[in-house]
């Protein structure tokens, strides 16, 4: 794609799209006065720092910094060049750009080598797949899966495969058709031997799950063993383009359904999702095995705040329920857990029980989060002795004094008064007992807030003056072309004193040159470097008064200037101190002269 796209075509595409439409595929956006705000898609939040403005059609972070305009969105969300993000937008926004692109098409541009990566893993997935629904070979791992209960049907969606019980099948089907054997060793496919450099392959005589990022890319593999060979699921590497913390089984064809439904099932396992989906659940997801980490939660999040758990209903799953649940709970998230009699996994439970009783019995009659937590901690304790009792209480008592809503508190409180029959008098007086005495532990201190928005707040506090003026001045020049050329005027060669600043300046006045009027959006894209970028569209979000009288005007300018000389003020007091020290003494009274001009002027 050496392409390049006439800047009209790049302006039409602009003026086509609205960029509260299309963040919104990523981020749920919820209208605040004239901007939209939502949880920032570039770094783990709990409260909206994320603002995107349908005026100025920018984008900004007060959290993490990032900003830019629609087509930098796209660049650093799916980490694509501008020429792919303004195809992408081309498309969306039906422009014709009358460009031909190379063979790859639409392709992203993504190295070589990752490019080869999937490659492989596509003609793989595909093969994998044939072997297992028509040929000899897979038809023992076919009727293993049938007899398991997995449908045709999941079995295409899910494009399930198998792979051949060769130690060279998929080593001398990629090297045949001309990949490397380092990189396919890099994508995890096959392993190289220590003793003599050959090559084996990694999966052999496996059911395959292809695993799909979130384009719908395969990236790698999970592989389950037919009979008792161990591990059972065996896994693909970590690899550039495979890494197990960010990928959410199943999320590129839940993604539409999470959205819809504006919930998303959690499971365990991949049988488990592709179960809940056969019996009409398509808004499940499961980890690679792994715990949940932040980056699945944000990713989550991004579509949904309302998640169920829905865990293997034995010791591990619901200890392994109870910590994705809390991390779920401390970012703000709605949480549910789904419930299963007898220890069984979804799965089972579907074979067993049948989809309708699925959907309504264990999805549909989730546990709220808290009533989760009754039975969580009742696990392993006898509650007809009184000791047991006792704590039992007491540990949900502290629950309870977490909650912030009183309805809601109120409402436990009477469950565990009728539970065990005591007053609810009894259980309030606790109550508060607990409550002032975790106050006394965090001794007066305020809750904790989430740590980017206190970080947030004390730059903007160390902020000197300086830096606030050059900014408030800036913020004025990007709205108003004539306001750019006299801050030039004013400042009379001098410059800026954060480097920054200076370079809008720079690149500013220079859009000015071409362009008659203001535009945060087509500046944006002026703009080459992305540091510069994401400043520019936090000034660009700034409030400020709309008009600029001349006394603010002169202010700022004094600001900056004055900044340069006391600069000069502390160098020259300096030069004074070590002329004393030499006894120089007329060269430090005539320093001494000049700092006073200096003071004078300021
Ligand atoms: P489970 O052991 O609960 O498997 O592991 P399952 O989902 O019930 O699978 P079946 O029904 O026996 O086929 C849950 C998840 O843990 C990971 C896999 O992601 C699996 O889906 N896992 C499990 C591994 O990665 N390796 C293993 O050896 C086992
Ligand atoms: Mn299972």
């Amino acid at each position: 794609m050496a392409e390049r796209i006439a800047e009209e075509k790049i302006n039409q595409i602009r003026q086509s799209v609205d960029i509260v439409e299309i963040i919104s595929e990523y981020v749920q956006l919820k209208k605040q006065g004239r901007n939209y705000f939502g949880l920032c898609p570039f770094h783990g939040e709990n409260s909206p720092s994320f603002s995107v403005s349908t005026d100025k059609q920018i984008f900004h972070c007060f959290g993490c910094g990032a900003g830019g305009n629609v087509f930098s969105f796209l660049m650093e969300l799916e980490g694509i060049s501008f020429l792919e993000a303004a195809v992408k937008l081309a498309e969306k926004a039906n422009v014709d750009l009358q460009v031909n692109f190379s063979a790859s098409g639409k392709g992203k541009s993504v190295s070589p080598e990752v490019q080869s990566m999937l490659d492989a893993h596509e003609l793989l997935r595909k093969f994998y797949h044939h072997l297992l629904v028509n040929t000899k070979d897979g038809q023992h791992a076919l009727e293993y899966l049938l007899n398991r209960g997995f449908t045709r049907e999941s079995i295409d969606k899910f494009q399930i495969g198998y792979s051949l019980n060769s130690w060279d099948f998929v080593y001398k089907f990629l090297t045949k058709r001309d990949f490397s054997p380092e990189i396919i060793e890099k994508a995890g496919l096959i392993i190289k031997r220590e003793r003599d450099g050959t090559y084996f392959d990694r999966f052999r005589d496996r059911i395959m799950f292809p695993i799909f990022d979130r384009n719908g890319n395969c990236i790698a593999f999970s592989g389950r063993s037919l009979g008792a060979d161990e591990p059972k699921y065996l896994n693909s590497p970590e690899t550039v383009i495979f890494n197990k913390s960010k990928i959410l089984y199943n999320f590129h064809l839940a993604k539409p359904s999470i959205r819809k439904l504006q919930q998303a099932v959690l499971f365990e396992g991949f049988a488990d999702v592709i179960a809940a989906d056969k019996s009409g659940v398509e808004n499940g997801i499961a980890t690679m095995g792994t715990s949940l980490t932040e980056e699945h939660i944000t990713l989550i999040r991004q579509n949904t705040e309302s998640i169920t758990i829905c865990f293997d209903s034995d010791k591990a799953g619901i200890e392994a329920a109870f910590r994705a649940g809390n991390m779920l709970i401390d970012v703000g998230c709605s949480v549910k857990v789904a419930m299963m009699s007898d220890g069984l996994d979804p799965d089972e439970y579907i074979k067993k029980n049948g989809p309708e009783k699925f959907r309504n019995e264990v999805i549909g009659a989730s546990h709220t989060w808290m009533a989760f937590k009754f039975l969580y901690f009742r696990r392993g304790k006898n509650l007809q002795l009184e000791g047991d009792r006792l704590a039992y209480i007491e540990t949900i008592l502290k629950e309870i004094s977490k909650l912030t809503k009183a309805v809601e508190k109120d409402h436990y409180l009477r469950q565990l008064a009728s539970e065990f029959s005591i007053s609810l008098d009894a259980l309030q007086q606790q109550l508060k007992q607990i409550f002032f005495t975790e106050k006394r532990k965090s001794n007066g201190q305020p809750p904790p807030i989430n740590k980017t928005s206190v970080r947030v707040k004390q730059d903007k506090k160390l902020k000197p003056a300086h830096y606030t003026a050059e900014r408030r001045l800036l913020a004025h020049m990007l709205r108003n072309r004539d306001t750019a050329y006299r801050v030039q005027d004013l400042l009379k060669g001098n410059t800026f004193n954060i480097d920054e600043h200076q370079a809008i300046i720079t690149y500013l006045i220079g859009f000015y040159e071409e362009h008659m009027k203001p535009d945060s959006s087509a500046f944006l894209t002026y703009i080459q470097d992305e540091n510069l970028r994401r400043i520019v569209a936090d000034i660009e979000m700034m409030s400020i008064n709309e008009e600029l009288s001349n006394q603010e005007l002169t202010d700022y300018i004094k600001q900056v200037l004055n900044y340069q000389k006391l600069l000069k003020i502390k160098e020259k007091e300096v030069e004074q101190k070590e002329a004393e020290r030499q006894s120089d003494f007329s060269k430090a009274a005539a320093i001494g002269n000049e700092i006073i001009q200096l003071r004078k002027s300021l």
